[in-house]
């Protein structure tokens, strides 16, 4: 079973797909570094650009009929069982990609990436199977406990529970207007 992990930059994807690598005995794939390594995409400056198509052949290639946790923004557009889309507060985003050093035009896209649920929508447009799950406020090992319990109850489709439209206030100064 392919189970991708998907998500805005920051919101707990690396995190939360090595804890539920771990706990379910799956193969951890980080999808820049598995196209690094099978020598796809192309630099342009600190970026790499990837064709998405080339990708999952690939990825469908090596990891079909595997059982492999995918993480990374683009992991939608591999060939899963399930999407998993973490979402968070776009406040948090913006705190944890300003830490990283990010400039403010970037932190500004993928806060306004969250806001707008971006990721949802292209892994809706991808998948039947996807299940969003919010981790504001929650630690990752109790995203990771959500994740497990809707295993358990077979939830295979799970969208449309988050909404940032209250937060607009709250970030207007990261946005980029
Ligand atoms: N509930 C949570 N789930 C996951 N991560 C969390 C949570 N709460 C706080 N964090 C923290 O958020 C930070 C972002 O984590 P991480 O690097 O996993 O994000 P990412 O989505 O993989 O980012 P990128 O897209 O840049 O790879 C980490 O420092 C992590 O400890
Ligand atoms: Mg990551």
């Amino acid at each position: 079973m392919i189970i991708a992990v998907t998500g805005t930059p920051g919101v707990g994807k690396t995190t939360v797909s090595k804890l539920l690598a771990e706990k379910l005995g799956y193969e951890y794939v980080n999808l820049r570094d598995y196209a690094l390594e099978k020598g796809l995409g192309e630099m342009k400056g600190e970026e790499l650009e990837l064709d998405v198509d080339e990708l999952a052949e690939n990825f469908e290639r090596d990891f079909k009929n595997k059982n492999v946790i995918v993480d990374s923004h683009l992991a939608h557009y591999m060939p899963a069982d399930l999407v998993i889309v973490l979402r968070a507060h776009p406040k948090l985003i913006a705190e944890r990609l300003k830490e990283r050093g990010y400039s403010k035009a970037k932190v500004g896209e993928n806060v306004e990436a969250e806001l707008v649920d971006v990721i949802l929508v292209e892994a809706i447009e991808e998948n039947e199977n996807v299940v969003e799950i919010d981790t504001t406020g929650k630690t990752p090992e109790e995203v990771l406990e959500e994740i497990l319990d809707l295993r358990r109850r077979g939830v295979k489709k799970r969208v449309g529970l988050v909404d940032w439209s209250d937060a607009y206030d709250d970030i207007l100064p990261y946005l980029r207007l």
